[in-house]
């Protein structure tokens, strides 16, 4: 089962959807016949957006649906249609924008996604025929893309440990041809990676670091780097119940490097690829490391543990020394890093820093354009006194509560070079609350305005 099973190429059947704009709506109704007319009025049916008005012939059969649209039509415009209409074949009629194709059709593959793996769903989507004038492969590459992310992280910890995170990568890199390499437990000892052995050791689940390359080596070297905290529990310095509650998802940017990576590869973008992905689980045991504690990164700089709730840096800054060691052209990492970003930005906005200020602005363009808002936050420099240790090169959380998103960013920025091209981006992964397309759960965010910015800057 995938959301693509929700898209037809071909249906005679196919019942279809008229959008209507409410500033258009008098002019609308006058155009139709009298009983059509009439239907319209009794059902009340004002053109709000995502509101819709179901038309049938004398028989009372389906044949037509009248959706609310607003001026600029964007993915979500028939989003909650999938799971809502009555479960028949539908097609766009012939007064939907052509621009706007692909993205609608994305959204209703997007609004058709239940998590079924342990609850049998109540109903299959409604099925949408795709139209001529939409790219289909980009909307294959892209669905599948984001239903990957939000597949590993509704997940629950239980069954999306390191070796589970391993496995989805090892079956990506399986259906791409790329090489796949994993270093666990002692083997992160053996190879240098303190700081994602330190982080993972206490869990019975050995931590990983998975390593994924892919792509012609000619090619602009592109990495993805992404936050696999299996499940973050706080370590030693626990995170109170409310705040660990949904903590499945804290290996929310390796679900999103992964589902990125997908894009780019099924697309097949001119880059050479690697992913690197710390996995851990932050638990507590015995052998758990310690506030306190003195490691030394896998860069030879040296940090003292202030709070053990602060692992995603720590995870994330070895993997970043060894993705810098390549210089590669573009260095992209992901992370639900600081409950911070999301008290900066709310829960549906991405907090980007960037390196090169200009490589930040330039994906406003194209997040806008397809509807998936990302924006920069400072990678403000005198904030790193905050990063400042008495004993050691860093400490890991600043003791200061203001400005959080951006000290951990500081911190991550302690380990890539100047001169190279960074994007760091902080990200919820999660819908708290449901919104049409996007049900309550595990959630791509600022996935396709990436992979927009990528296509434009690695195919022009
Ligand atoms: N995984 C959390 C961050 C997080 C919390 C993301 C809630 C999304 C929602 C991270 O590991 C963490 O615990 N960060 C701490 C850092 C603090 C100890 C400096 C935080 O944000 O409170
Ligand atoms: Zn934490
Ligand atoms: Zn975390």
């Amino acid at each position: 089962m995938s959301i693509l099973d929700a898209l037809i190429e071909t249906a005679d059947d196919a019942i279809p959807i008229t959008p209507v704009r409410s500033s258009q709506l008098n002019d609308f109704i006058a155009q139709q016949d009298g009983p059509t007319q009439a239907w319209i009025r009794a059902n009340q049916f004002e053109a709000k957006p995502a509101s819709t008005c179901l038309v049938s012939n004398a028989n009372g059969e389906l044949t037509r649906v009248l959706l609310g649209v607003s001026d600029r039509i964007d993915i979500w415009a028939c989003a909650a249609l999938p799971l809502a209409l009555p479960d028949n074949n539908y097609c766009l009629d012939e007064h939907w924008p052509m621009e706007c194709l692909t993205d609608v059709v994305l959204g209703w593959a997007l609004g058709s996604y239940q998590f079924t793996r342990y609850k049998t769903a109540k109903r299959g989507p409604a099925r949408l025929r795709i139209p001529d004038g939409a790219d289909a492969v980009a909307i294959e590459c892209q669905a599948l893309g984001l239903e990957l992310t939000r597949n590993l992280v509704n997940t629950p910890a239980q069954d999306m440990m390191p070796e589970h995170l391993a496995e989805a990568a090892s079956e990506l890199a399986e259906i791409f041809n790329a090489d796949f390499t994993a270093l666990v437990g002692h083997e992160l000892l053996q190879h240098n990676y303190p700081t994602i052995h330190a982080v993972g050791r206490a869990s019975d689940h050995p931590p990983q670091l998975l390593d994924l390359h892919w792509g012609d080596k000619a090619h602009p070297k592109l990495t993805l780097v992404g936050k696999g905290v299996c499940f973050d529990s706080g370590g030693l310095d626990l995170k109170p119940a409310n705040a660990m509650r949904w903590m499945k998802k804290d290996m929310g940017g390796a679900a999103h490097v992964l589902g990125l990576a997908n894009m780019i590869m099924s697309a097949g973008l001119p880059v050479r690829l690697r992913v690197l992905i710390p996995a851990v689980e932050n638990a507590v045991s015995g052998n758990a490391f310690r506030p306190g504690d003195v490691l030394t990164s896998r860069s030879g700089k040296t940090i003292e543990i202030d709070n053990t709730d602060a692992e995603g840096r720590l995870v994330l800054c070895d993997a970043l020394a060894e993705a810098v060691t390549e210089k590669p052209d573009l260095l992209i990492d992901m992370a639900t890093l600081t409950g911070a970003a999301r008290v900066a930005m709310g829960p549906d906005v991405p907090a980007i820093f960037a390196s090169r200020r200009e490589t930040g602005f330039d994906l406003l363009a194209p997040a806008d354009a397809c509807n998936d808002p990302v924006w920069p936050m400072p990678l403000h420099q005198p904030y790193k006194r905050w990063l400042h240790s008495d004993i050691a090169d860093l400490v890991n959380s600043s003791t200061t509560p203001l400005g959080g998103a951006i000290t951990a960013a500081l911190f991550l920025q302690a380990f890539v070079p100047d001169e190279l091209d960074w994007l760091h981006m902080d990200v919820m992964a999660f819908n708290n609350e449901p919104l049409p397309g996007r049900p309550r759960g595990g959630e791509a965010m600022g996935l396709r305005a990436f992979f927009a910015y990528l296509k434009a800057r690695y195919t022009h």
